[in-house]
């Protein structure tokens, strides 16, 4: 008989683990893991594809029973000759693999809508990198809805690499050069690195410009004022992805191949006016 090697190991490669969505993110799958006696192998890749072909090498060799990626950096032909069971986590790669995603371009809308709603109409996007699916997602929603509400203007769309010192960097030289009163950031980490960009310019949040960010992490709540964001289902979306692997490992079928998980616009003092 033909004999499988196994290690009761998987790999879970995350870009940066610096950024606080992903700790909660390896939580859920750990705990998952745990539950059916698999150890979670960590690997962080700073969003580097040498680091990642050097990791999935790393976990070949240690004949990992399977592999959760919420990378865009690689190349889909290096990711269909790994020939274990893998799942896509968060990020988006176009391929078929299964995969747990939130709705990236419907909670940008949503971010987008709130500011106009309370009164905001020089709406700025700090986006993530281009190379991230979600980030593009992310900003293909705030595009759409500027556009439909006849506020569209390219030059509101603010570079960032979801970090928040780049986010504060970028975010002064556009106030520098632009009326802008309102601003939805790609993700949290750079919410953070907006709002001290702003203060410390001399505006004030909510009343001169209005911020909100994405991704629902706990330090929004630690900020002041706190900032709104829109808010993933961060561990659901983690604890999904372990058990659509387990299931592969175990050769069994899937009930879904794609989840798209719902997101949640929540408010908080960034995006309160008048009240
Ligand atoms: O915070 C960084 C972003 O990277 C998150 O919004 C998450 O979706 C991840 O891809």
């Amino acid at each position: 008989a033909l004999f499988k090697k196994t290690s009761k190991t998987i790999g879970l490669i995350v870009p940066d683990i610096t950024n606080p969505f992903f700790p909660e993110l390896v939580r859920a799958v750990e705990d998952v893991m745990n539950i059916y006696d698999y150890t979670v192998i960590l690997c962080n890749s700073d969003e580097k594809t040498e680091k990642e072909k050097k990791y999935i090498e790393v976990l070949k060799q240690k004949y990992v029973d399977g592999i959760i990626l919420t990378t865009n950096q690689l190349e889909l032909e290096e990711v269909s000759e790994w020939n274990v069971p893998m799942v896509v986590l968060d990020r988006p790669l176009s391929h078929n693999y299964p995969s747990v995603i939130a709705d990236n371009y419907g909670g940008a809308r949503l971010a987008t809508k709130h500011l106009y709603d309370i009164g905001c109409r020089k709406i700025a996007h700090i986006q993530g990198p281009s190379h991230v699916v979600n980030a593009m997602e992310r900003f293909h929603g705030y595009r759409d809805e500027m556009m439909e509400l006849g506020l569209w203007d390219e030059r509101l769309v603010i570079l960032g690499n979801y970090q928040l010192k780049k986010a504060k960097e970028a975010v002064i030289e556009a106030l520098n050069k632009y009326d802008i009163d309102g601003i939805f950031a790609g993700n949290d980490a750079m919410a953070v690195g907006a709002l001290k960009a702003v203060q410390q310019m001399g505006f004030r949040v909510p009343e001169d410009i209005a911020i909100i960010g994405y991704d629902g992490i706990p330090l929004t709540e630690m900020t002041t004022p706190e900032l709104s964001t829109i808010s993933q289902p961060i561990y659901d979306m983690g604890a999904i992805a372990a058990r659509i692997l387990i299931k592969q490992i175990e050769g069994k079928p899937l009930e879904k191949l794609h989840y798209v998980l719902p997101v949640e616009l929540v408010v908080r003092q960034s995006t309160r006016r008048g009240e």
